[in-house]
């Protein structure tokens, strides 16, 4: 096989970032400044991380961030009051708080107090069904929306296509499979799960793979059709002794085995990762726009 083309994530977010950075420029000009809010409650490392990404990216773009980092003891009412407070927050177009949460929150009634108008991730229930109803004023979660950017630039018709999307969480894999059988994207999917009777055999009928489990490593050579694009969506840390951090991060797809006989497939890290910033700015821009 012919080497794959490595899907470069990391570019192509710059292009998205300085896109928004000139945009967020002409807002600030109309008096306007983007503002997003993130919220972390507990001390889960790579959560951490992920914050800390998302308010680095705001200060680089000229956006107003507020970063609220609460105890993982705060409680339900305790947060609800945050996020009721963010709402009337005028300097406040997006409202972020970073999954998962403590396992004492109820994380549904969370998603549904956030104002939708504000809802930069895309989870509250009205953008969930302006995703499905393909109405544009809604926000379409960040990292499914940056796997289809990915593929966009890339130059990847995805037209007439089979997708098998593997994961059917509300953050990557539904949301990812909508996209794709979209009327700008009209490709034939499958969503497969842990429930999947012959799941190598069904990501073996793809010309295009997501994978979104979590699972490091978990696709294999003998699950993918020669030729296929595969999109890594996971981002799994693994101890590794050899490393100064203790840990390396991998994906849920085994990227040397796999590598050989795609198309097309994305890195991690630098693939669907960097991407997922890009697209949260772009959506707390389109809130501020919205918002006014
Ligand atoms: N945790 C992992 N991905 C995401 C995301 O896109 N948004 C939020 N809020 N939390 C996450």
């Amino acid at each position: 096989m012919s080497k794959p083309q490595i899907l470069d994530g990391k570019a192509v977010a710059a292009s998205v970032l300085d896109e928004c950075r000139t945009e967020a420029a002409e807002l600030v000009k109309n008096g306007i400044t983007p503002g997003l809010a993130v919220v972390l409650v507990g001390e889960d490392p790579a959560s951490q991380v992920y914050v800390g990404s998302k308010v680095r990216a705001c200060g680089e773009l000229g956006f107003h961030s507020k970063k609220i980092e609460l105890p993982a003891e705060t409680t339900q009412d305790e947060l609800l009051k945050v996020v009721l407070e963010l709402n009337a927050d005028p300097s406040v177009h997006g409202i972020l708080v970073q999954s998962p949460p403590p396992p004492h929150i109820d994380e549904e009634a969370i998603v549904r107090a956030i104002d939708s108008r504000k809802d930069v991730d895309g989870f509250h229930p009205e953008n969930v069904a302006k995703l499905a109803l393909e109405d544009p004023t809604g926000f379409v979660p960040c990292t499914p929306a940056g796997c289809m950017k990915l593929l966009e630039v890339s130059g990847i018709d995805t037209s007439g296509k089979e997708a098998v999307v593997i994961g059917r969480s509300m953050i990557v894999g539904k949301p990812m499979a909508l996209l794709l059988v979209s009327k700008k994207a009209n490709a034939t999917v499958t969503i497969a799960h842990s429930r999947t009777a012959d799941l190598p055999g069904v990501c073996r009928r793809a010309d295009i793979v997501v994978a979104a489990v979590g699972r490091p490593e978990m696709v294999k050579a003998d699950w993918i059709k020669p030729g296929a694009v595969v999109i890594d969506v996971g981002i799994n840390r693994v101890d590794d002794a050899s490393k100064k951090r203790g840990y390396r991060l991998t994906g849920d797809v085994a990227y040397e085995e796999v590598a050989p006989l795609c198309s097309a497939i994305t890195p991690v890290p630098g693939g669907v990762g960097p991407m997922t910033i890009a697209m949260l700015m772009r959506n707390t821009l389109q809130a501020a726009k919205q918002l006014g």
